[in-house]
């Protein structure tokens, strides 16, 4: 079996994916001309040409200036929909989405607008490609504690539909301490808690993730290799990160992918996931992730099989429930 066929037929969960990061730029135009949104660029052309980065607040610019087509309840529906068939293609069985609700509410469009399109999604990705997944709500980290506890209280009505939180957006100058109040209440409300540490961010932003905030998976997580004794513990306490090589690419975290420390993570026993972050910005969904990232690092299949078995383990799917997967 040729590598790719290995790599598509390996269950897998995704659980770094944000979803606005998927907004393609054929849709985000189909959706601004009929929503009469006016983007920054001409043309689709236009847009990924100016797809390239040199850091994380480069490509954050961007994607909230593309974020701007999405109005309407089916707007959403169709964005997560088109990310659901690309993950299907390439054997995702359950995904955990990011959705970044300040976005949009900063905008005027109601958190339930936001919230209903993607659930619609996630019922419709179950019944149609028997996908399962979550979906956790980002905090912002360049906003306020205080409107983070804003956007919760939005939340509340709809804390059966979201099943954790988690923190994006600009991560230097904003540690994870910054939201130390706002993640014990969540904690409190039974909330699953994640978030961003280590992509750009010091490895003491890792740290005071794990301590502060308390969370059960750190995204990216990548410069963890900078501090021995930080390593010995994700290894020691099995923390899953969710890696996610080639958004390290575009964003400048590593030059080329040859360099980069996956296998150096995976190999020291840390619980390392393979994820896609903003497929529609950086090049590749997961199964693009998973081959590149192989190729480049000569990964082995056991290595390969053993990423996609610690995506399902570090996923949010109780126990009992993932053995047709594994
Ligand atoms: N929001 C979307 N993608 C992100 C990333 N890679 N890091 C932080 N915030 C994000
Ligand atoms: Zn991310």
């Amino acid at each position: 079996m040729d590598l790719e066929s290995y790599i598509r037929a390996l269950p897998k969960a995704e659980l770094h994916l944000h979803i606005e990061g998927s907004l393609e730029p054929e849709m985000m135009f189909a959706l601004a001309q009929r929503n009469g949104v006016t983007l920054p660029w001409d043309s689709v052309e236009a847009t990924r040409a100016a797809y390239a980065f040199s850091d994380l607040q480069s490509f954050l610019d961007l994607y909230y200036a593309g974020a701007a087509a999405l109005i309407h309840e089916r707007d959403f529906h169709e964005l997560a929909m088109a990310y659901f068939a690309r993950a299907h293609a390439d054997g995702v069985v359950h995904a955990e989405l990011f959705f970044d609700p300040q976005t949009h509410t900063e905008r005027g469009i109601a958190f339930e607008t936001v919230l209903d399109g993607l659930e619609r999604a996630c019922q419709e990705a179950q019944t149609r490609y028997g996908i399962s997944s979550r979906l956790i709500l980002c905090f912002l980290r360049h906003l306020s504690e205080d409107e983070g506890f804003a956007t919760l209280e939005q939340a509340l009505p709809h804390l059966g539909r979201i099943h954790g939180v988690g923190l994006d957006s600009s991560e230097k100058g904003h540690p994870p301490s910054k939201f130390t109040r706002l993640f014990a209440r969540c904690r409190d409300l039974g909330l699953h808690v994640v978030a961003h540490a280590g992509e750009e961010g010091p490895p003491a932003y890792i740290v005071e993730a794990l301590d502060l905030l308390q969370v059960e998976r750190i995204d990216h997580g990548v410069r963890a290799a900078e501090d021995p004794a930080l390593m010995a513990r994700l290894a020691r306490e099995q923390v899953p990160l969710t890696v996610c090589p080639l958004s390290n690419i575009k964003l400048c975290v590593f030059d080329r992918l040859e360099q980069h420390n996956l296998r150096q993570l995976l190999e020291a026993g840390l619980k390392v996931t393979i994820n896609s972050d903003d497929p529609a910005y950086f090049g590749g969904y997961v199964g693009q992730n998973y081959l590149e990232t192989a190729i480049a690092l000569g990964l082995s299949r056991a290595q390969l099989k053993q990423l996609a078995r610690n995506s399902l383990e570090a996923s949010f799917v109780p126990e009992a429930l993932r053995s047709p997967w594994l």
